[in-house]
């Protein structure tokens, strides 16, 4: 029995392949006509393993920073791409995190109006939850992920063994991704995840797992909706307060911690709104804390914190577009709110309670 996912999207069908091999073997990624976006840090830490990648003449490395996500940054990419003549019958090749397929997936959807890429995800997040999706964001500005395409990869390669030089908040920021996916599945589903929450970092089975059970989620609202006009909203949970938190900090906190902060948040303004009881946001709150509590005295002010809101891609001219827990059985969804003083001071006591 195969583990590997078959993703259906616009494109025609993708692999996403849980290898064997903790590591992948060069040669099978060098026999096309490749180019290369390798994250700087992984490029250091595997050498050895890489080399030959790493040597090849269409190799560029990048640091994974959301300031090399924006479109200023992506320029000079593109610039090296062209002086290395690509072809529309070659491939771009992500190997790094989140930050690399953006920049990759971008890249590969507008150059040369489409060209195909491939993915190595090399942190938990990724591995988990962004490489399947089609989605690319950039930055403008401080405007996080406020830009971007659908442009799935033609496969996906998950190789277990980039874990293990992972620092530990990146290991919990992948996690923070899970803990999301599994709360839009049901109670159910997060309280059997959040059980398990000490297990998923001893253990790598337990661990792979639940990635794949993150996925094959994923997989049936991205089928349902891969242009993210319906159902697939849902997938914000976490996520209008997250990239509001990680802009008003300068992304001081890893994105999935800033999610994991961000969920917390979500449920304390819908109890504060009468949305969900109480008892919901306790429920989950055990764990989202143990999540980001290496984070949580991090200062996030206020102001930027708020105004980062405002520039959210789900508002409307006057309402903010939030993703709240709703209802006995907490059903994520679409709520609007106004940005008022009553918003406000729910904001402003969850972060006071977060530094408490
Ligand atoms: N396009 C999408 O669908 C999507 C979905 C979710 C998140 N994102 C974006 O992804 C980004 C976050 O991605 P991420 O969490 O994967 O992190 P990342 O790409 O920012 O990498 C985090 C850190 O881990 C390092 N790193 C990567 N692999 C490593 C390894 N194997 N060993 C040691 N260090 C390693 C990186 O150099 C970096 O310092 C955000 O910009 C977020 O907006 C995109």
């Amino acid at each position: 029995v195969t583990e590997d996912l078959t993703i259906h999207s616009h494109a025609g069908p993708y692999t996403v392949s849980f290898e064997s091999a903790p590591l992948p073997d060069p040669a099978c990624w060098l026999d096309r006509p490749h180019h290369f976006l390798v994250d700087a840090n992984v490029a250091a830490r595997y050498r050895v393993r890489l080399g030959p990648i790493l040597d090849h003449r269409n190799t560029i490395l990048i640091e994974a920073t959301e300031a090399n996500k924006t479109i200023d940054q992506i320029t000079p990419v593109i610039e090296r791409l062209i002086a290395q003549r690509i072809r529309r019958d070659h491939a771009l090749v992500a190997i790094g995190g989140g930050i690399i397929q953006d920049v990759c997936c971008f890249v590969a959807s507008t150059l040369l109006r489409g060209l195909p890429w491939r993915f190595l995800p090399t942190t938990l997040l990724a591995q988990a939850d962004s490489c399947v999706g089609s989605k690319s964001s950039i930055n403008v500005g401080d405007a996080k992920n406020i830009m971007g395409t659908f442009h799935p990869p033609t496969h996906v390669a998950i190789h277990h063994g980039f874990l293990d030089t992972l620092a530990p908040a990146d290991l919990r920021s992948g996690i923070g991704e899970i803990l999301k996916v599994h709360a839009i599945e049901g109670l159910a589903a997060f309280d059997a995840l959040a059980a398990e929450y000490d297990r998923l970092l001893a253990d790598r089975a337990v661990l792979r797992r639940f990635v794949r059970d993150a996925l094959r989620i994923k997989q049936r609202f991205v089928e349902a909706d891969e242009f993210d006009r319906g159902v697939r909203i849902v997938f914000n949970y976490g996520h209008s307060f997250g990239h509001a938190i990680e802009a008003a900090t300068r992304y001081a906190i890893p994105h999935g911690i800033a999610v994991t902060i961000g969920m917390d948040m979500a449920n304390h303004v819908a109890v504060a709104r009468d949305l969900v009881p109480r008892a919901h946001r306790d429920r989950m709150h055990g764990v989202l804390r143990r999540n980001y509590e290496e984070f949580a005295r991090v200062d996030i002010p206020i102001e930027p914190m708020l105004t980062a809101l405002t520039k959210d891609k789900k508002n409307t001219s006057t309402m903010l577009g939030l993703i709240l827990p709703t209802g006995d059985d907490a059903a994520i969804r679409l709520v609007q709110v106004a940005p008022d003083d009553a918003f406000r001071a729910q904001c402003v006591e969850f972060l006071e309670e977060l530094r408490a």
